[in-house]
């Protein structure tokens, strides 16, 4: 066999000519690669010798699809794109076979559905992941799915946008066969065959097997109503649907024009571009100024001190992920019910068949659970989450120094403290630094690390690494009271109270952001994470954190905790939405009314515009503030710790994001007006005035700093 020729002029075989996608790192079907790949199929199309054509991937996948970073610009003049590549395979008389080992996503799907056969390597994953950039797919995939495997089943694929793995997408009928050996080898194999054309595209679109061509607007209608609202995360879903219609109702020529016209509308939205910045955002996360010299060190064991609901959640993160852990504690009750809750956990898994018996085991086994310290003493990595307070901590740290080998890191899970005042209380403080997850940690995809004083570059370059084995968004914070999300959501919480204490309920503070987009809103969140560990932490803030009355001490001395005490700011009911639900309480209401008179704060009525700008502008007021103070890296940075770890609306791209989205300079006005009516905790940041000044954008300004700030 003729290998592969990485620069896409042609490997031949015989009378099959091969193929190769080499556009490292992932094969984006770029509109420079595009003229490429164009040329080259040109070539096998024009070639008497050549009577099939195979296409594969180099770099350990077939391809990551379109160049995200083409569509912030119009395609150049004469650009071409994928549309072209596909449309010169539909045009050939030649057979094509995608041979598919890794990943094929988006345009690089829709290439293998313009192929006439398409097998793959049973670890390939395929999918149409655009609906997650707020796109739909625009090389035809909206159009040949529902003829190739029906309009129902193709809108699924769609919507849901992950990478299916290569067995399922085989039963889906997407693929044609899985190829254990070699999938180079029989393509070829097949190719030399010279099968017949199998055009998608001459395919009438079905439905689903058994569905009449009848219900088509049933089943159209439905999908509308299981989608969120175009204004509200729906935008793309809506489009997807009405590009699916299209492949129903109307002839190939005519569905491919809609698909495009659709898909350019997409591109161009405000949703997608926040998206879009998402993507990009996440992937700028680990590249911190200065790390890239540092190698990070294996972790091959873990530890974790503490056996509650945080530090359990922590084992279970390694354990799912193949790291064994040590979970310790010296309270051997609190030890016997966390292996009680976390076998439970992985049974539970097994019975809704997340989980095998087998890997259920595994995970078990990989767990130790013990009150015996020296277990750790190998751990490459461990972990404390013990009770949130400095002198605690402190004792932990010095103990886990004695016992823990000296190669071995120690990161602190606290969501406030002092990262260097724990560091002090050991001889290696270059190998102490903030692993902050949140609750709960086996589910939630955020992390906060914490960069102290001292914290060495490879023990960053390990947190990052380390990290990415636990599939968390690894985000870097420096060492500041709260760090970047905790802070941000102190000042939003007291917005929220602020109103209430001037009279607006709880329930419409929540309705109003959940319409901006949040899954819940400040008081369901603060029911959720517990109203004594909110007091708890309003102590820990000193006179900053209070509001003007004392509501929430006395919520907590009713036994108001929250959700978990079926009451809280709201009350809850077993029999409404299993217990999760939040129903507005008169109660609190007026306990808001009477405490705000004795405590002399006016009422107020507020729009719902200003229910929005204080909690949002806080928010972004923070933000600015943690970038000037280089807690938080880039702008980005902050954005990926809101929508992971707050729930912040992904189509509005974060805080930072939103604040370019409405303007900077009419944020920062808003800000000094908050400023005059309520005081100085509204204080605009000068890099907003910086900003503001000149009309500009937090995307611009985004700076390099080190995120090595001195805890404040
Ligand atoms: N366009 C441009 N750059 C891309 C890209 C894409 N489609 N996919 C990945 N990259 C870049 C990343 O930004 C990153 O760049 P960096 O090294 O400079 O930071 C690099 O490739 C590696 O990416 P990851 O860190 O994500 O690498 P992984 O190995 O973890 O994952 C992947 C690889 C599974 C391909 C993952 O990157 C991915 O899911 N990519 C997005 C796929 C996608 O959304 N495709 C649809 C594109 S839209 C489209 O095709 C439109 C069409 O319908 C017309």
């Amino acid at each position: 066999m003729i290998p592969a020729d990485p620069s896409l002029a042609s490997g031949q075989d015989d009378k099959v000519r091969l193929i190769t996608l080499d556009n490292p790192p992932v094969n984006a079907l770029s509109f420079a690669y595009c003229a490429k790949l164009y040329q080259a199929i040109e070539a096998a199309h024009a070639d008497d010798s050549v009577e099939a054509i195979v296409f594969t991937g180099a770099n350990g996948l077939f391809s990551g699809g379109a160049d995200v970073n083409d569509f912030n610009n119009e395609p150049p003049a004469g650009a071409i794109t994928i549309r072209d590549v596909i449309r010169a395979l539909e045009l050939s008389v030649k057979p094509h076979i995608a041979a598919i080992d890794g990943v094929a996503l988006g345009g690089g799907l829709e290439l293998a559905l313009a192929c006439d056969y398409r097998i793959a390597t049973p670890r390939s994953k395929l999918g149409l992941p655009e609906i997650k950039l707020g796109l739909l797919p625009g090389a035809g995939g909206t159009q040949r799915l529902p003829r190739l495997i029906g309009a129902r089943a193709g809108l699924e694929f769609m919507l849901k946008g992950s990478g299916v793995p290569a067995a399922r997408v085989l039963e889906l009928g997407i693929l044609d066969e899985i190829v254990d050996g070699n999938v180079i080898e029989r393509a070829i194999s097949l190719a030399k065959e010279v099968p017949p054309k199998r055009r998608i595209s001459a395919l009438q679109a079905t439905i689903a097997p058994e569905v009449p061509m009848q219900a088509a607007p049933f089943v159209v209608a439905q999908a509308h109503k299981m989608v969120p609202p175009e204004e509200n995360g729906g935008f793309a879903a809506h489009k997807l649907i009405d590009a699916v219609q299209a492949a129903v109702e109307l002839p190939f020529a005519f569905g491919v024009a809609r698909e495009a016209r659709l898909f350019d509308e997409l591109v161009r939205s405000e949703p997608s571009l926040a998206l879009r910045h998402i993507f990009f955002a996440e992937r700028e996360l680990s590249k911190v100024p200065g790390l890239e010299p540092a190698l990070p060190l294996a972790v091959a064991k873990a530890g974790v001190v503490g056996a509650g609901t945080m530090g359990s959640g922590i084992a279970i993160t390694f354990a799912q992920s193949g790291v064994p852990v040590a979970v310790v504690d010296t309270n051997e009750e609190a030890v016997d019910k966390a292996r009680q809750t976390v076998m439970g956990m992985f049974m539970y898994q097994v019975q809704k068949g997340r989980l095998t018996q087998e890997e259920a085991w595994q995970r078990g086994q990989s767990i130790t659970f013990t009150d015996d310290w020296s277990e750790l003493a190998d751990a490459d990595l461990v972990v404390e989450a013990v009770f949130e307070d400095l002198d605690v901590k402190r004792e932990v740290f010095a103990k886990l120094d004695g016992i823990v080998k000296p190669a071995g890191l120690l990161a602190s899970n606290t969501s406030t403290l002092d990262i260097d005042a724990m560091a002090a209380a050991t001889k290696r403080p270059e190998k102490v630094f903030g692993m902050h997850f949140f609750v709960p940690a086996n589910i939630m995809p955020l992390l906060e690390i914490v960069r102290g004083r001292a914290t060495s570059a490879q023990t960053l370059a390990t947190a990052f690494a380390i990290g990415k084995t636990l599939k968390k968004k690894a985000v870097l914070a420096g060492n500041a009271f709260g760090f970047i999300g905790n802070r941000m959501v102190f000042d939003y919480v007291r917005e929220a109270f602020a109103l209430a204490e001037e009279g607006t309920a709880p329930a419409r503070v929540d309705a109003v952001l959940k319409v901006f987009g949040f899954p819940m809103g400040p008081f369901a969140m603060s029911d959720l994470s517990g109203l004594d560990i909110g007091l708890h932490v309003q102590k820990l803030q000193g006179k900053s954190g209070r509001g003007r009355t004392n509501v929430l001490e006395q919520l907590v001395e009713q036994k108001r905790l929250g959700q978990k005490a079926m009451a809280g700011f709201f009350k809850y009911d077993k029999a409404v939405g299993k217990g999760r639900e939040p129903i507005a309480d008169p109660v609190v209401e007026q306990l808001f009314a009477q405490e705000a008179r004795k405590a002399g704060v006016a009422p107020r009525v507020v729009t719902d515009r200003e229910i929005r700008g204080r909690l949002l502008y806080a928010l972004i007021n923070r933000g600015a503030y943690l970038l000037e103070e280089g807690v938080a890296l880039r702008p980005g940075d902050v954005d990926i710790v809101y929508v992971y770890g707050y729930g912040f609306p992904p189509h509005h791209g974060g805080p930072m994001w939103y604040a370019d989205e409405v303007g900077v300079r009419r944020v920062y006005e808003r800000i000094r007006d908050f400023e005059a009516t309520f005081g100085p905790q509204w204080k605009p940041s000068a890099l907003l005035a910086r900003i503001a000044e000149r009309d500009g954008t937090l995307r611009q300004a985004q700076g390099d700093k080190s995120g090595e700030v001195t805890h404040a």
